[in-house]
């Protein structure tokens, strides 16, 4: 799948842009999915779990709960002071995570789309394994900032192995939040680990406090249907989505299992 070129290029910067990798038909397929899930939630009585005033330990449950399973993450903008929604409930979410890859037909197709695995093969995992997967909306309007973060941040391996795939569902651009990554930072150890803690919960571990360089950022503004290597340690982030236009997208996030998987990690799967 991957040239000489295209292989040096992923180990200089940290990342790799696949143009044109869906067609059209097949993200059309996806966000259907997505917007059929997004449907088919009730968040009823539980809203209060999801809103920003809600109990940490509740919120915490429902995401490592989440490892196997598909739920649904809000906007942090989709609701008022009182925790009430003030957006229609398929323009509040976030995103869905975190097996759609295992649960859902059609997202557990593209994930196994050979080409991945070719990918794969072609940088050297002995054992591609899937891990986790997110459909990211970006909402039009209130499509959150993500700060500034290396993906092995949260999810880690020994040796570093975690890639993510991320596919672009729709075009992402400059006006409606785009990646931005650090090009050639993948190179330096992670800042950080978010762990379980042995009393309960989750926290952060930071081994480098200092501020992540704000030169040398670099934006991804891609087409719908390209796809995105992203490696574990590259720093990367999105600003604001306060554009009318959605910007969808879809991660899946792969180990070697030939790495060791420490307990610590938030994600654990049977
Ligand atoms: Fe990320």
């Amino acid at each position: 799948m991957l040239s000489e070129p295209q292989l040096a290029d992923y180990r200089a910067q940290g990342f790799l842009v696949l143009p044109d990798f869906l067609n059209h038909e097949t993200c059309a397929a996806l966000r259907a999915a997505a917007t059929a899930r997004v449907t088919a939630f009730e968040p009823g009585d539980h809203v209060s779990v999801f809103s920003t005033q809600a109990d940490k330990q509740d919120r915490d449950q429902y995401f490592m709960d989440s490892a196997q399973r598909i739920h649904f993450f809000f906007e942090e903008e989709a609701f008022d002071a009182e925790g009430n929604l003030v957006v229609p409930k398929n323009q509040a979410i976030n995103k869905i995570g975190h097996a759609l890859h295992t649960l859902d037909a059609t997202f557990r197709a593209l994930s196994e789309d050979p080409r991945l695995g070719e990918i794969t093969t072609d940088l050297g995992y002995r054992e591609p394994l899937q891990l986790q997967s997110m459909y990211i909306f970006k909402q039009p309007g209130i499509g959150g900032e993500v700060t500034c973060h290396q993906d092995s941040t949260f999810l880690y391996t020994e040796p570093q192995s975690v890639m993510g795939f991320w596919f672009a569902l729709e075009d992402a651009t400059l006006e409606n939040g785009c990646l931005w990554a650090l090009p050639g930072e993948h190179l330096k150890p992670i800042k950080s680990r978010y762990v379980r803690k042995a009393e309960g919960g989750t926290d952060f571990i930071t081994y480098d406090h200092s501020p992540w360089p704000q030169e040398g950022l670099v934006p991804l503004e891609v087409r719908e249907g390209t796809l995105v290597l992203l490696h574990g340690s590259l720093p990367h982030l999105s600003y604001a989505n306060r554009s009318p236009k959605s910007r969808h997208a879809y991660a899946l996030h792969i180990i070697d299992g030939a790495c060791d998987y420490p307990e610590s990690n938030w994600l654990q799967r049977a």
